[in-house]
C-alpha cells in the first residue's frame, strides 16, 4: 500500500488558525522584525512568506532590507537597536548573509529571548542540555508531524541525513530529547544507504535532489522530507517521492510539506517569545 502523504499545508493552516485566535486575546500584538541583507532570490522569497504569514495572523511584521553592500558593523548595529527596542518580541536575521558578513557574529548578537530561529549559542545549548529553549522552526515542524502522525516516538530509529546548525543538529537534540535513538550521518558518512535502511523515522536534510532512493528505506519507515531543491526547473527534494512513497508508511511530499510547518512554527515562536518577554492577556 503507497505511503500516506502528511499535509504540512494542512496542519500548518490549522495551527495558523489557532494561533490568530490566540493573538485576538492578547493586548499587544507580538512584533516580528526581519533583517534581510542583499537580494537571493530565494531569501526574498522567503521573506516575503513569513511577512504575509505574520500579518495574516495578525502580528506586526517590519522586514529591514539591507543593500548587499551593507557593512558587517551595520547589520550588527541594527541587531543591537531591535534587541532593546521593548517593542520587538522576536528578531530574525535570514541567512545566507553576503559573504563579507560573518554570520555567526550576526546570528549570536541577537538577544537570546528574542532568538526566534533558536540558532543562537543559548538556545542551541539548552535544546542540546534538554532544557526549555527556543527551537528552531524546522526542527519543531518536524517534531510536530512526526507527534500527529507517529504519536508515541520512544524508542524510535530516527536517522538523520545532514548535520546543519539549522536543520540536523536541533533536529537530532529535540527528538533525542523524546526518547528517539538518533543516528546522524552526513557527507562524509560511509555506506550511507545502510544506515538510512535502519531507520524507523528517516530525515532527509541534505540539499542533494532525490538522494534516497526506494531500496534505502526500510518497509514502513517514516519519511521526512526537508530538501527544497530546484531539478529540471521543478522544485523537489532529497527523497525520490515517487519511488520512495511505495515503500515508506508516511511520507512528506514537496512543496507541500515540511515548508508550510516552518512558518507556522516560526510564529509560534514569536507569539511564545511575546509571552515570556511581557504578560499580556486581555
Ligand atoms: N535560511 C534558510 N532557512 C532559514 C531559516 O529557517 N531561518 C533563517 N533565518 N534563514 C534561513
Amino acid at each position: 500500500m503507497p505511503a500516506k502523504i502528511i499535509d504540512g499545508k494542512k496542519m500548518a493552516q490549522e495551527l495558523r488558525e489557532q494561533l490568530a485566535e490566540k493573538i485576538k486575546k492578547l493586548d499587544k500584538k507580538p512584533h516580528l522584525a526581519v533583517i534581510l541583507v542583499g537580494n537571493n532570490d530565494a531569501s526574498s522569497i522567503y521573506v516575503r512568506n513569513k511577512q504575509k504569514a505574520a500579518l495574516e495572523v495578525g502580528m506586526d511584521c517590519n522586514v529591514y532590507h539591507l543593500s548587499e553592500h551593507t557593512g558587517q558593523e551595520d547589520v550588527l548595529d541594527l541587531v543591537n537597536r531591535l534587541n532593546v527596542n521593548a517593542d520587538v518580541d522576536g528578531i530574525l536575521v535570514q541567512l545566507p548573509l553576503p559573504a563579507h558578513i560573518d554570520s555567526e557574529v550576526i546570528i549570536n548578537a541577537v538577544d537570546y529571548k528574542k532568538d526566534v530561529d533558536g540558532f543562537g549559542p543559548y538556545n542551541a545549548g539548552l535544546l542540546a542540555n534538554n532544557e526549555r529553549a527556543m527551537v528552531a522552526a524546522t526542527p519543531k515542524g518536524v517534531w510536530y508531524m512526526l507527534k500527529k502522525t507517529v504519536g508515541d516516538l520512544t524508542g524510535k530509529h530516527a536517522v538523520i541525513i545532514g548535520r546543519s546548525k539549522i536543520v540536523g543538529r536541533p533536529t537530532a537534540s529535540l527528538l533525542l530529547n523524546h526518547d528517539c535513538t538518533v543516528t546522524i550521518t552526513h557527507r562524509q558518512t560511509r555506506n550511507l544507504q545502510d544506515f538510512c535502511k535502519q531507520a524507523d523515522i528517516l530525515i532527509a536534510a541534505c540539499g542533494c535532489p532525490k538522494l534516497v532512493k526506494k531500496d534505502w528505506v526500510k518497509d514502513g519507515a517514516v519519511v521526512i522530507d526537508i530538501g527544497m531543491n530546484r531539478l529540471d526547473g521543478r522544485l523537489c527534494g532529497d527523497v525520490d517521492f515517487e519511488e520512495v512513497k511505495e515503500v515508506a508508511s508516511y511520507i512528506t511530499p514537496v512543496p507541500g510539506g515540511v515548508g508550510p510547518m516552518t512558518i507556522a512554527m516560526l510564529l509560534e515562536n514569536v507569539y511564545d517569545s511575546c509571552h515570556s518577554i511581557r504578560k499580556i492577556e486581555k
